[in-house]
């Protein structure tokens, strides 16, 4: 796909503006700073990715045009730190997606998408049947006593909790029970039994026929009145199709997929050891069971390693395809197998990550689809070491302080040390020189290493030493035979050496 055309975005010139002005306060604050307390972190998720520009540059396209994404590059590369910055870009979800009970066939659920003016309209509508809020004053004098707020003696209003009138000091309410001789016995709360919560009376609407009004206690000092309309109302509310929510409106739009499974990408229809019987079991539309990809409707699916999903790719590429994929019982001897969602909506953008290594395992057709609408990107593993460059690992070694949150700021030696040895790797595991390093999680473990020996010594500020015992630890094993032994072969034969007799040794 063309990217250059789609990059003269209204918005762009904004971002360009942004950046550059968080580029040069980044600069002038690396060009004195003290410790990396006092360099700038950026607000936006995608400006906290060091080094990938151009992978960065995509991701805007990706979140506003909704395309597709392969991310290619070694582990600890910002992939996954790439996917999830995508979705702070994406709009807030705008669907709420249901099922509900099917009373003509209950094993066929209906799909129910609602939207957001939708779901105000009804939460409207239940506000609006909540009743009309007055006052004990404008209710009935009758009304008002059984509900606990007028005294029955004196005709003063007070609290319902308060037995007694605050004024003539008068009983409020009724002992009934004590009037029978084991009326305490039989209700032990008979002093309560006065008051009531609701009261139902009977009235004349203006047309002369009797309707229904209820009188109910809100709180201390309300009293709600749900009058025929109101009570019809909420009868035809009870009576909506109850439905089981698989999407909710205030999801997040960022979903992780682990290709487990079908059941965790697909979704599934749990077993009812009753059979879904009307009396007894639980109705198959509240065993309904989403996938991931319809978690992810309208926002981002994140799959690591997609070559791991082996088979199950090909279901992923119909789902995005068609858009919707069934909900269908997986276990074909449970009650679930005879129950199907339809139309289960799931339109999301894929992102998937994938080493170098694994490309050849991704199902052609499913990297068809990911290039037919969208990009495969080869992460950066190093980055010129230019002085813009050395800021932004102190922009980065700040954010991974911030993240960590156990582990003091670095002094400006702290950084010096950490840059020297993003140069080393740059040049030991990429053949780079003038470069830094942008396998940048094992970089994090060197600061996180740092930050708990200084802290351990009580240190303010993590330093050049810290740096240096930190490297010094934080060797992989391969680093530390190596040191040893000279060569990982060495290493090898040394240890088969050590485990074969000796001559002369009997075996046991
Ligand atoms: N480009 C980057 N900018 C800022 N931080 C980064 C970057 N790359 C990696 N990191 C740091 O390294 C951590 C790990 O990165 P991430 O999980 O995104 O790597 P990955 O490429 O997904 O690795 P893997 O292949 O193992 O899944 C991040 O949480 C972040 O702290
Ligand atoms: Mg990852």
């Amino acid at each position: 796909m063309e990217n250059a055309g789609l990059f003269a975005f209204a918005s762009a010139a904004d971002r360009q503006f942004r950046k550059k002005n968080s580029a040069s306060s980044l600069m002038a604050a690396f060009g004195s700073f003290e410790s990396t307390r006092e360099i700038p972190i950026p607000r936006q998720p995608l400006e906290q990715i060091v080094g990938q520009d151009e992978a960065v540059r995509i991701a805007y396209i990706a979140a506003k045009q909704r395309r597709n994404l392969l991310l290619v590059g070694p582990p600890g590369t910002g992939k996954s730190l790439l996917a999830q910055a995508i979705s702070f870009h994406l709009p807030r979800p705008t669907e709420e997606v249901n099922v509900l009970h099917n009373p003509e066939t209950p094993e066929r659920p209906l799909v129910e998408v609602r939207t957001l003016e939708q779901i105000e309209k009804e939460k409207r509508m239940m506000r609006e049947v909540q009743g009309r809020l007055v006052t004990p004053q404008e209710v009935p004098a009758f009304v008002a006593e059984r509900l606990g707020f007028a005294c029955r003696r004196c005709g003063q209003m007070s609290s319902p909790r308060h037995p007694a009138c605050q004024s003539c000091g008068g009983e409020k309410f009724l002992k009934e029970q004590a009037h029978s001789p084991f009326g305490d016995l039989v209700n032990p709360y008979f002093e309560d039994e006065g008051r009531q919560d609701r009261v139902h009376t009977t009235r004349l609407d203006p047309g002369g026929r009797e309707e229904v009004v209820v009188y109910e206690r809100a709180d201390d000092r309300r009293v709600r009145v749900l009058d025929q309309a109101y009570l019809e109302k909420m009868d035809s509310l009870r009576k909506k199709t109850p439905r089981k929510t698989l999407a909710p409106i205030s999801r997040r739009p960022f979903v992780v997929a682990t290709g487990a499974s079908e059941t965790e990408l697909l979704g599934d229809v749990r077993h009812d050891p009753y059979g879904g019987h009307p009396a007894l079991g639980t109705p198959p539309y509240l065993r309904v069971v989403p996938g991931a990809v319809h978690e992810a409707h309208e926002g981002v699916l994140f799959i690591d390693e997609i070559s791991a999903l082996a088979y199950i790719q090909r279901f992923l590429l119909t789902a995005m395809q068609e858009k919707k994929y069934p909900i269908v019982g997986r276990n074909p001897h449970g009650a679930g197998a005879s129950v199907k969602v339809e139309n289960a909506p799931c339109d999301f953008l894929l992102i998937a990550a994938s080493n170098i290594n694994d490309i050849p395992n991704i199902l052609p057709p499913l990297r068809s689809r990911i290039l037919g609408n969208g990009y495969e990107v080869l992460l950066q593993t190093t980055m010129a070491d230019s002085a813009q460059n050395r800021a932004k690992l102190a922009q980065f070694a700040a954010q991974e302080v911030r993240k960590d949150g156990r582990i003091p700021h670095f002094s400006r030696g702290g950084i010096e040390a950490l840059i020297g040895e993003a140069r080393r790797r740059a040049k030991t595991m990429d053949k780079t020189d003038a470069a830094l390093t942008l396998r940048l999680r094992e970089l994090s473990g060197i600061i996180r290493l740092a930050g708990d020996i200084a802290k351990i010594s009580g240190k303010e500020l993590a330093d050049a030493k810290d740096v240096t015992l930190a490297v010094e630890r934080g060797r992989s094993i391969e680093e530390q035979l190596t040191k040893r032994y000279g060569s990982l072969y060495k290493a090898s034969m040394g240890d088969v050496g050590a485990a074969e007799p000796s001559e002369g040794k009997e075996v046991s």
